[in-house]
């Protein structure tokens, strides 16, 4: 009989890449993947805090566990993930049925923290548990192309790099994810075939600042006695190798028919990058790039490192270099300090760009951030009607393009 494993994700593609990750060893100990929660003898929760509002969801939903666990105290509650490293064994103390904490920066030692839980928990107890169809989506029962521009069931989620070097004055990914740490590039080629023998088509390589990607290539890979013969012959050489290698490098692959990524930052769209997206044929014509402000005031307090005029030529390049590609963005609203003049350079920025689709944000204050120690003063009912200004300017943009694949949305 086999026990069985519910995975509930929030937040971003990586969170979904590092679900897929920790399940590996509960897969590994013959666990089945089940839809229903209340069926399951393992619940992991992977969590978001990038806002007040994720950590709210996650946490109503750790108060809703309550019951689940209570009915059979043998079952294993996992907490893990961003708001898991902000929270830290505190969260325990709240909810002191959780079993297993395991923050986002401790992913690489899931695999032997979970084993030691469940060793103590469930060996002997094997055949007294019940047994489920394993509920996992796979690419052979959805055979529907993927159309959608953040993925699909057919899509493998490959990270390529975690962390984030970069310092936005809201933003607490670095806190709760580190410092950057790139992996090997031949390593992440050996992935992506592996999930194309599994029966993916589409490949979503991901990072906080995915065009940022650094690999030494083959000198690292021999430095490490690493098998090179992976590597495309003129990227085994010693020379350090960038994203539009990756790109590259994966637009050969056999068997890939679409490659995504997520999230660019603009400062790493060099040339090179935009090139290679050019030349690849399976990178898909969709960039989301993040922009957050239209006002040069804001993105300076923000520390996004680029002017909105900045922003606008790197687009300006893509376009040029791809007609008819689509761009997205995200975008903040009430940032501190945030006038109506600066509203106004977003709202032109979005009429001059006339993105494809946006993700809109009302600011919330994260702990330990640079703008936390900013006064939040841009009242609730400002944030909101701000909120509903830009998402009625991007609906008015995206209605009167023909093509049917423009989205606004309030809140990923
Ligand atoms: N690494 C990506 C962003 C990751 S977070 C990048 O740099 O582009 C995803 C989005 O959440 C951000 O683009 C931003 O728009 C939003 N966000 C992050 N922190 C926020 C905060 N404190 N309040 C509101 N929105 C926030
Ligand atoms: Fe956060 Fe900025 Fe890093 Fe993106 S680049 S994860 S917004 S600190
Ligand atoms: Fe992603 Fe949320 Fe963490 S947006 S990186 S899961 S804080």
């Amino acid at each position: 009989m086999k026990l069985t494993y519910h995975i509930i994700t929030y937040g971003c593609q990586m969170n979904t890449a590092d679900s897929e990750e920790m399940a590996q060893p509960l897969k590994d100990r013959g666990f089945l993947a089940t839809g229903d929660i209340e069926q399951a003898d393992v619940v992991l929760m992977n969590t978001c805090t990038v806002r007040d509002q994720a950590e709210h969801r996650a946490k109503s939903n750790l108060g809703r566990l309550r019951e689940w666990k209570a009915a059979n105290p043998d079952r294993i509650l996992i907490v893990a993930g961003c708001a898991a490293s902000r929270w830290g064994d505190s969260i325990q103390k709240r909810y002191p049925y959780i079993d297993l904490v395991s923050p986002a920066t401790q992913i690489e030692n899931f695999p032997t923290v979970v084993e030691q839980v469940l060793k103590e928990r469930w060996d002997g107890k094997i055949e007294s548990a019940r047994h489920f169809e394993d509920a996992t989506l796979t690419p052979a029962n959805t055979a529907a192309p993927s159309t959608e521009l953040f993925g699909d069931a057919n899509t493998a989620y490959i990270t390529i790099m975690r962390g984030c070097n970069y310092s936005c004055s809201y933003c607490i990914v670095p806190q709760v994810r580190g410092r950057e740490v790139y992996r090997p590039l031949d390593q992440i080629l050996a992935n992506v075939r592996a999930k194309v023998a599994e029966g993916f088509s589409e490949v979503m390589l991901l990072g906080q600042t995915v065009n940022s990607y650094f690999s030494r290539g083959g000198e690292e890979a021999r430095r490490q006695e690493r098998d090179t013969s992976s590597l495309p012959r003129d990227l085994a050489s010693s020379r350090p190798l960038d994203f539009a290698d990756l790109l590259r490098a994966v637009n050969d692959i056999p068997g890939v028919e679409r490659i995504r990524f997520m999230s660019p930052h603009p400062r790493h769209m060099r040339d090179r990058v935009i090139e290679a997206m050019r030349d690849c044929t399976k990178v898909c014509r969709h960039i989301h790039l993040p922009v957050q402000s239209g006002s040069d005031k804001l993105l300076a307090q923000m520390k996004r490192l680029y002017t909105a005029a900045e922003y606008r030529k790197i687009v300006n390049k893509l376009r040029a270099a791809m007609p008819g590609l689509l761009v997205t963005t995200d975008l903040i609203v009430g940032y501190p300090g945030e006038t109506e003049q600066d509203l106004e350079d977003s709202l032109e920025l979005m009429r001059e760009i006339r993105f494809d689709g946006l993700f809109a944000f009302k600011y919330s204050p994260r702990p330990g951030t640079a703008s936390a120690e900013e006064v939040d003063d841009v009242p609730a009912d400002v944030k909101e009607a701000r909120l509903q200004t830009v998402l009625a300017l991007n609906r008015s943009i995206v209605q009167m393009r023909t093509e049917n694949h423009g989205f606004s949305i309030n809140n990923r």
